[in-house]
């Protein structure tokens, strides 16, 4: 027998079916994952379950702008091909009314499926006249053969009575979850405080059983208020060490020591942190400088990239998908009209080499390389175009090695003869830039990023991921990652390089294949 399911729930999914087929093909991202219709943010619910991986997504799919938070739902058996499912939350009851915020996913002993949620409550009680929403944290449920995932009756499950002293229980966010060696439950909450004095804390919740929770232990807090409230957070372990990753937001902007460089920019970023974990004490011991302060360091340096979630694969490894869509873009996306904002990243697996977080595109992207072509040359002053080497959905591995003479090495991407997208290597700064400024864009936006990139003797590894809107360049390795949306016309298909000075350059380009819903 089906589930009953909400008006709210029923009117969602009425409307993404009858919408879907409205969105042409042409405005999709070849391999990068989009909403099924409307507006995407936050990737949630990352896991895997019944022998697939389980995407959810923050959605609103009645427009293309932010809106009262549904949870969108696609399932794939590779990470990269995705197929859709009907939408699986909306906002239906009082403790969500205002919005399903973000959440995340695990697998019960006996095969349920478990959601936990932040619910947007009613405003009205918002000390600070700012008409923030309550927030709380809730369960849904799927049964193993069923498809409802069905909120739980004893929702909310984490509220305002379990916050440490001075939390808000209006900026209270975001629960991670994970199961401990014994079998029982962690979820790691992101908690504004009531004072501004006083940064975020992440907090930790128990359960034996997924659905009753206690305790409210701070993991960790942000005593040197870094960003106003730290979203989004992930914990994990990784390579021996454990990693706390998050989406601090409106950080100031930190300078870095290379000309142009910016360590992290004003707003909201991702910043992650080493440390170690006692599994006894639960305690968390992040890294720390000289003066005892916490050493954290960015995750991706590009111009789109937030609120990823960390998901361990059945094989062990950790797998992150960033939304890689900064919000500022979305005036681009409705003066062009299109019926969808917002992708997220390629899946990258994640390790700890050195005390960096390196990326790098899942292993599964490999199946859907074609037509290889391999090319090697010395770059000069000209624009050097290649046979075979251009397109809108390619995986391009190059190698530069700059001469002693070479200032700058230039890659021109998803180009045509006025617009393209470039990424331009300085071998003597040590840095590398993007640069979106003509691509294609209507509205006013961030179009630059400088990153310092390791002194490797003028040499620097490249993998650059090229789709219809966005490119993600993995550096030396993955050891950094730059992700940037462009909106040049998909019929700009050129890639050109060109040096000042001369260069080595060593090209591997493969095209990506479409093979979205198999
Ligand atoms: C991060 C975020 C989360 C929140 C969600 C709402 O982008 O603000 O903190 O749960 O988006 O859509």
């Amino acid at each position: 027998m089906k589930d009953e399911i909400s008006r709210e729930l029923a009117r969602a999914r009425v409307y993404e079916a009858e919408h879907e087929a409205l969105v042409p093909a042409a405005d999709r991202p070849v391999f990068h994952f989009s909403p099924r219709v409307g507006w995407l943010n936050d990737p949630n619910g990352l896991s895997y379950c019944d022998g697939l991986y389980h995407l959810f997504y923050q959605y609103h799919p009645y427009s293309t702008q932010w809106g009262p938070m549904h949870w969108g739902h696609a399932v794939s058996r590779d990470l990269i091909s995705w197929r859709y499912l009907p939408a699986a939350l909306a906002p239906d009851h009082a403790y969500d009314q205002s919005g399903c915020f973000s959440g995340s996913a695990c697998v019960t002993d006996d095969g349920r499926h478990l959601l936990i949620y932040t619910g947007c409550g009613d405003s009205s009680g918002d000390p600070t006249g700012k008409g923030r929403w309550l927030q709380t944290q809730n369960i849904a449920v799927r049964k193993p053969g069923e498809e409802e995932y069905v909120k739980y009756e004893g929702n909310p499950v984490i509220t305002a009575d379990d916050l440490p002293e001075g939390g808000d229980s209006y900026e209270f966010r975001d629960p991670y979850l994970w199961r401990t060696e014994d079998g029982s439950y962690r979820c790691l909450v992101a908690n504004g405080r009531t004072s501004d004095e006083l940064g975020t804390q992440l907090t930790v919740y128990a359960s034996p059983d997924g659905l009753h929770w206690g305790g409210g232990k701070v993991l960790f807090e942000d005593k040197r208020k870094i960003g106003v409230m730290w979203e989004c957070p992930n914990f994990f372990p990784l390579g021996g060490r454990y990693v706390l990753l998050a989406s601090p937001m409106d950080m100031q902007a930190e300078e870095e020591e290379a000309v142009g460089s910016i360590r992290f920019p004003k707003g909201n970023n991702v910043c992650y942190i080493r440390g170690d974990y006692d599994t006894e004490t639960e305690d968390f011991i992040p890294d720390a400088d000289e003066d005892g302060k916490c050493i954290y360091a960015p995750v991706d340096r590009g111009l789109d990239f937030y609120a990823p979630q960390v998901m361990e694969t059945p094989d062990g490894r950790q797998v992150m998908v960033g939304w890689m869509q900064d919000p500022k873009t979305a005036a681009q996306c409705n003066k062009t009209g299109q019926r969808i904002f917002g992708q997220m990243t390629v899946p990258r697996e994640l390790s700890l080499r050195d005390g960096v977080l390196y990326q790098w595109p899942v292993r599964e992207l490999e199946a859907y390389r074609q037509e290889p072509v391999r090319h090697s040359c010395t770059l000069g002053d000209g624009w050097e175009r290649i046979t075979g080497i251009s397109g809108r959905s390619t995986d391009l591995l190059i190698r530069i090695r700059a001469q002693e003479n070479c200032k700058k090495v230039v890659i021109r991407l998803a180009a045509d003869s006025e617009n393209g997208t470039e990424i331009r290597f300085h071998p003597h700064l040590c840095t590398l830039m993007i640069d979106r400024s003509d691509s294609g864009q209507e509205a006013d936006m961030t179009a630059t990023r400088t990153i310092r990139v390791r002194d490797c003797g003028r040499e620097i590894d490249l993998r650059i991921l090229v789709d219809k809107w966005s490119a993600e360049v993995f550096i030396n390795g993955g050891e950094q990652v730059m992700s940037a949306t462009f909106y040049t016309d998909p019929a700009a298909q050129d890639i050109a390089f060109r040096s000042e000075g001369s260069a080595l350059i060593d090209i591997t380009k493969y095209m990506i294949t479409d093979r979205q819903g198999r």
